[in-house]
Formats: structure tokens, sequence, C-alpha cells
């Protein structure tokens, strides 16, 4: 895509603290197993998108589901394990995280995800359109600093690609606990024809429904006093 809104590079932390031995076999073993195809090779050659079939990946799955940034990947495994029919693919740049998740696929012998290690964007782009059914962005990093408002996740470029991967009807779930990222979410989202929010009440949006576990990082943000708010929008 020539006209990409984001800046192709990803902020903040990579890695934090050494992995365990067991995490760092689990990288050299498991993760290339179930790696989505880098999506970087296709848009070098020229810029294409629209390669990567999910159906390909998950050729019997009775729907596609995709989390963006799923930080320790409770969440993607929570879902992973309700749903054995379903094929979920994750996109985390961070190795700590996506270590951890590579734990829990093991732990639970779940044979439905596939991880792409790294930003999500070039991903996002190189997928074919109208094949997803659901996709979560939990808590993005939210960059409080006006200048730094550039580096969301959330923006008019991504509900662009959201509407284009989703199937009509499908879903886009977005949590935050940081009111001016939900207020930033919900104006895009005003932008956004191609989506409706369902929430018809207040407890629509403060309850975090109950086919949605909660991650470590919402346990913190609710012990520090954030309320967070559970967004949901419908493809039209
Ligand atoms: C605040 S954490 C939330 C993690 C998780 N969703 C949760 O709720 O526990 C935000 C996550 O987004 C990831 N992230 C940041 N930029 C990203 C990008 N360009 N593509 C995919 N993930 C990204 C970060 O590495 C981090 O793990």
């Amino acid at each position: 895509m020539s006209d990409q809104t984001y800046i192709p590079r990803v902020y903040g932390r990579r890695v934090d603290k050494p992995l365990r031995a067991r995490q760092a076999t689990l990288m050299e073993t498991l993760l290339p197993r179930i790696a989505m195809p880098d999506p970087e090779s296709y848009l070098q050659a020229d810029r294409e998108i629209d390669a990567i079939d999910p159906r390909e990946i998950f050729p019997s799955a009775k729907e596609i589901w995709m989390e963006i940034g799923f930080g320790g990947g409770e969440h993607l495994a929570w879902q992973a394990r309700q749903h054995p029919d379903y094929g979920i693919i994750g996109a985390e740049p961070f190795t700590n995280g996506v270590a951890k998740l590579l734990g829990q696929i093991e732990d639970h012998k779940l044979e439905n995800i596939r991880v792409h290690f790294g930003d999500a964007r070039p991903l996002i782009e190189t997928l074919k359109p109208g094949l997803l059914d659901r996709i979560f962005v939990l808590h993005p990093d939210p960059w409080p600093k006006k200048r730094h408002h550039k580096r969301r996740m959330i923006n008019p470029w991504f509900f662009d690609q959201a509407a284009r991967l989703l199937r009509p009807g499908g879903i886009l779930r977005v949590a935050s606990d940081i009111p001016d990222y939900i207020r930033w979410t919900l104006m895009h989202a005003q932008g956004a024809t191609q989506f409706e929010w369902t929430a018809e009440r207040a407890e629509d949006w403060r309850r975090r429904p109950d086919d949605w576990p909660q991650t470590r990082y919402e346990a913190k943000a609710l012990r520090e006093g954030r309320t967070p708010a559970y967004l949901t929008f419908r493809r039209n």
C-alpha cells in the first residue's frame, strides 16, 4: 500500500528479562512450526497486498480470529481453548510475551493458534480480505503524549484495514483503560462508516462480556484504579 498511514517501526519494548530455558527452547522449536508466513517478504517485493490466505492456514476452521498485541497471550490462549474448532492468529513484537504464549500453547496442547512475531501492521496489510470473523485489540499502548499519537494502533488506517479483513457482521473488540484512548477510539469509530458500535446502554461497555477473560494487564489497571471500557463494533 503506498498510502500507508503508519510509521513502519515498532515502538515500545521488544524484550525485557531474559527468557527461561524452556521459553528459549520453545522460541526455537515451537515458534517456527506455528509461525505465520512472513508478510515482509511479500511487502518488499512490490508491496503486494491480499497475499496471505488465512483459509490456507486454517483449512477446516469454523471461524478465523486475530488478536493484535496479545501481550502475555492470556486472552488468546483462553479463546483458543474455548474454541478448538476456530483458528486464531496472534501478532506481537514483544519477545517475552510471545514466549509466554508458547508456554501456554505447549501446556494445553493448543493446535489452533498461529503466531506473527513482530509488528501486526504488515501482516494486516498482507491478509486476504473478508475472511476474519473477529479482531481483538486489547489495551493497545496508549502513547499519551500528543506528539506520539501517530504511534497509536487505532487510527483511520486501522479501521479501514479492519473493515477490509472482517466479513460482513464480523466483530472488532477494543479495550482500553485510558480515558483519552477510549475517546480516541470512539472518535475514529464514528468516522468509520463500515462499523457500528453495538453498545445500547452504559453497561454494555462498562462490563466485560463473559466470553472475554481478564488479562494481567487489565487486572493491573483495575488495581491501580483505572476503569476499562470494553468496546464492540460490528462490521456492516
Ligand atoms: C499494553 S499491552 C497489552 C497487552 C495485552 N493485549 C493485554 O491486554 O494484556 C500492548 C501490547 O501491544 C503490543 N504492540 C505494540 N505495538 C504493536 C504492533 N505494532 N503490533 C502488534 N503488537 C503491538 C505491545 O508489545 C504490547 O504487548
